[in-house]
């Protein structure tokens, strides 16, 4: 393995799956081989990756922030341990007096690869870790709401300044047949991935230990985004197709 990765992961507001993504990306890199750590570092859903991975809030570790610097020590205490190769620090809810670019920093030291969630509301946090990151992953719904929303907030600038990409979720029966195309070349931003709606994903997801990379019908998409944003990822662990 090379140099880490950090990839942050952002949406509009509506719930296109940016959280699901993130899990989704996080967990197929751990299966690979890829030693990863998943960032909550959503400033309104509070422990809703804690909750999906099925661990406690708090948990034992202890809370990352406050005054001192964040070391590689800090952030390893703080991680809680959510699978083969997958930690998840939770970040979530109200702001921390935490230096995100200091926050990268120690995670690369200690990680392969480093995803984090940072919803739809970004603060000083959220630009801190965009801004030390290698991509940002922007993830958006293809229906009306989900286009005009992802549209205004890509155009807003409100995160900006790194390598950027577009990941189309819950493709279904009522979505905008163009709508990744345009925010695509609207946007100058490379098209990843398009994800379908997946009721059988969504089912599974709610079963702690069954994330989401796991559903057959997501895999071979969130293996293509690992290998895309990863360029040493070879995708092997747990197989390309499941089960
Ligand atoms: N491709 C998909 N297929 C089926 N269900 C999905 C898909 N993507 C997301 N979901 C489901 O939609 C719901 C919302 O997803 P998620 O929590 O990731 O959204 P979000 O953008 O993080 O929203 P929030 O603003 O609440 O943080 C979850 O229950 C998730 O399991
Ligand atoms: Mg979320």
């Amino acid at each position: 393995m090379t140099r880490t990765r950090v990839i942050a992961v952002a949406s509009a507001k509506g719930s296109p799956g940016c959280s699901f993504v993130a899990l989704g990306l996080a967990g197929r890199l751990a299966e690979g081989g890829v030693e990863t750590l998943l960032v909550d570092a959503d400033g309104e859903a509070a422990g809703s990756l804690l909750t999906v991975l099925g661990l406690l809030r708090g948990g034992d570790a202890p809370l990352l922030g406050g005054l001192g610097p964040v070391t590689v020590a800090a952030v390893e205490g703080a991680a809680l341990a959510a699978g083969r190769g997958l930690r998840c620090l939770d970040l979530s809810g109200e702001p921390r007096a935490l230096d995100g670019r200091q926050l990268a920093d120690s995670c690369r030291e200690r990680f392969g690869a480093v995803v984090a969630d940072l919803g739809h509301q970004p603060g000083r946090l959220q630009r801190e870790i965009v801004a030390a990151a290698d991509w940002l992953l922007w993830v958006a719904a293809p229906d009306r709401l989900g286009f005009e929303r992802a549209d205004r907030v890509l155009g807003s600038g409100a995160l900006s300044g790194i390598s950027a990409a577009l990941v189309l979720n819950r493709l279904g029966s009522d979505c905008l047949a163009d709508a990744g195309a345009v925010l695509a070349e609207r946007h100058h931003l490379p098209l990843l991935a398009r994800l379908p709606e997946s009721a059988r994903a969504a089912r599974e997801a709610a079963r702690a230990g069954c994330p989401p990379q796991r559903s057959r019908d997501l895999r071979r998409q969130f293996t293509e985004v690992a290998r895309c944003l990863v360029p040493d990822f070879e995708g092997r662990g747990g197989g390309d197709t499941w089960p």
